[in-house]
């Protein structure tokens, strides 16, 4: 692996630590059957840690996903003076967050790989009016943060970054204006920077959203005692309102498990014969569900059990089956509820009965890596019927894949994912070149596969 001139010292270490990982397949073998518990969910669990950072009083999360993304965050919490910390281990972990004002921090904020660490951070630092510089990993400096400084620029705060990318400046800058806003991406990540610059400014701040995407940032301002106030648009939209100046009080979080983990294990269990997986304790908030809606249109055998209500969110045990699939459409109009899903979703589409299109995928290509481009090359490379455009990608399966290749992951951790789940039912072995980056958002996703019947080759 190479180490790039320009690099940090942190992003050196992070390239030289994952140049270790090799070659890694998961072998073909038995039926997948078992009960597991889903990770926290990675959203959720960065919006607990910032808010609770906020908050006067001590929030008390539990279930928070313990992966590299989300420990960035709660560092970047501790550097601006939060106090996050951990008591207990395993499923008795309690993680305590307490803050109020937020202090410059001396060194710069360093976010890794995270996309949503840093968004939020840049909207909640300049709320909170203070200095600070932000960085990342070399994916994620390559990641556009013009969508995100523009809005902060509108409400008056100083960003100095060279092409809209990492690293950025934020000036410390009080008097923050309130703004009228309409989301030019279909972005959860963005609305949220703008909710929390919010929070600083006077007046009211509204955001337009035309598509609706993830809405945690808004039920959980509401659960730290923050006055929203959300209009439907004559579209399917919708206007969130939210006055500047207010102030956040702590609350306990229970975060649910993450249903674009779960998206891996359902998956596996419905492409591998006789498989029969349960997931228990998965967020199915519907501006997340679109990946199951669409296995349900495929005609998998997949239910929600035992539905829910936790914390202001709806909760099911994922019951997935090994099933006969067929193609289908993907509307443009459900990309926002299965964005991190496509990768997975197009392996599934592999080993279904003719065509699956999937269409309104132009943010695919700004994630973690290229995804349509490495979806498409991972796919034809192991024998799949695949094209695609700017936005779209289809998939034609008949007789599942041939496998044999290896993919090269573009250290995306769910590009990594999909094709380790992709060789469970392949003819011939499907190697993914480096699954380090797996550890951003599911550590235990070996673990789990194995506690299912997996073998892994090669970790
Ligand atoms: C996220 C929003 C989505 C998603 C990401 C998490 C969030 O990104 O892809 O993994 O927690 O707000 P965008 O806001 O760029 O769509």
């Amino acid at each position: 692996m190479q180490v790039a001139a320009g690099m940090t010292s942190q992003q050196t270490k992070d390239v030289r630590s994952r140049g270790q990982a090799g070659a890694v397949s998961m072998v073909k073998g038995n039926p997948l059957s078992g009960v597991v518990r889903a990770p926290g969910d990675k959203s959720i669990s960065h919006r607990a840690l910032i808010l609770g950072a906020l908050a006067s009083g001590e929030t008390q999360i539990t279930g928070l996903l313990e992966a590299d993304d989300v420990l960035r965050t709660a560092s970047a919490t501790r550097a601006i003076g939060a106090t996050v910390e951990k008591d207990g281990t395993g499923e008795h972990a309690v993680w305590r967050a307490s803050g109020g004002d937020w202090l410059p921090p001396s060194r710069p904020l360093y976010f890794g790989n995270s996309g949503t660490g840093v968004r939020l951070a840049l909207g909640a630092v300049a709320g909170a009016g203070i200095h600070a510089t932000f960085d990342g990993d070399v994916s994620l400096r390559g990641r556009p943060m013009g969508r995100v400084l523009e809005p902060l620029r509108m409400m008056g705060i100083e960003a100095t970054a060279q092409d809209g990318r990492l690293p950025v400046e934020l000036h410390a800058g009080h008097g923050l204006k309130s703004v009228s806003v309409k989301l030019a991406t279909p972005s959860a990540q963005v609305k949220s920077a703008i909710l929390l610059a919010a929070l600083g400014a006077e007046g009211k701040t509204r955001v337009h959203e035309p598509v609706l995407c993830r809405d945690h940032t808004e039920r959980m301002l509401s659960a730290f005692g923050v006055s929203l106030t959300i209009i439907p648009d004559d579209c399917g939209g919708r206007f969130i309102e939210i006055e500047g100046r207010q102030k956040l009080h702590a609350c306990n979080i229970s975060v649910p498990g993450d249903p674009s983990s779960a998206a891996f294990l359902a998956a596996a269990a419905l492409i591998v014969p006789h498989s029969d997986v349960t997931v228990k304790g998965v967020l199915v908030n519907p501006l997340r569900a679109g990946f199951y809606e669409t296995l349900k249109e495929m005609g998998a055998d997949i239910s929600f059990e035992n539905e829910r209500e936790a914390n202001g969110e709806r909760l099911a045990d994922i019951r997935a089956k090994h099933s006969v699939l067929h193609g289908v459409e993907v509307p443009p109009a459900r990309a926002a509820s299965m964005i991190d899903e496509y990768p997975i979703l197009a392996i599934v589409a592999a080993y279904a009965q003719g065509e699956t299109m999937m269409k309104g995928l132009e943010e695919l290509r700004v994630k973690e890596s290229d995804r349509i481009a490495c979806v498409e090359a991972g796919l034809a490379a192991n024998g799949a019927d695949v094209r695609s455009g700017p936005d779209w990608l289809c998939v034609k399966g008949s007789n599942g894949l041939s496998g044999g290749a290896r993919v090269k992951t573009s250290h995306d951790h769910r590009i990594a994912m999909s094709f380790l789940v992709a060789g469970l039912s392949s003819e011939n072995p499907v190697e993914i070149d480096d699954a380090s980056m797996i550890a951003t958002s599911f550590p235990e996703f070996f673990d789990l596969m194995r506690q299912l019947g997996c073998s892994v080759s090669g970790e």
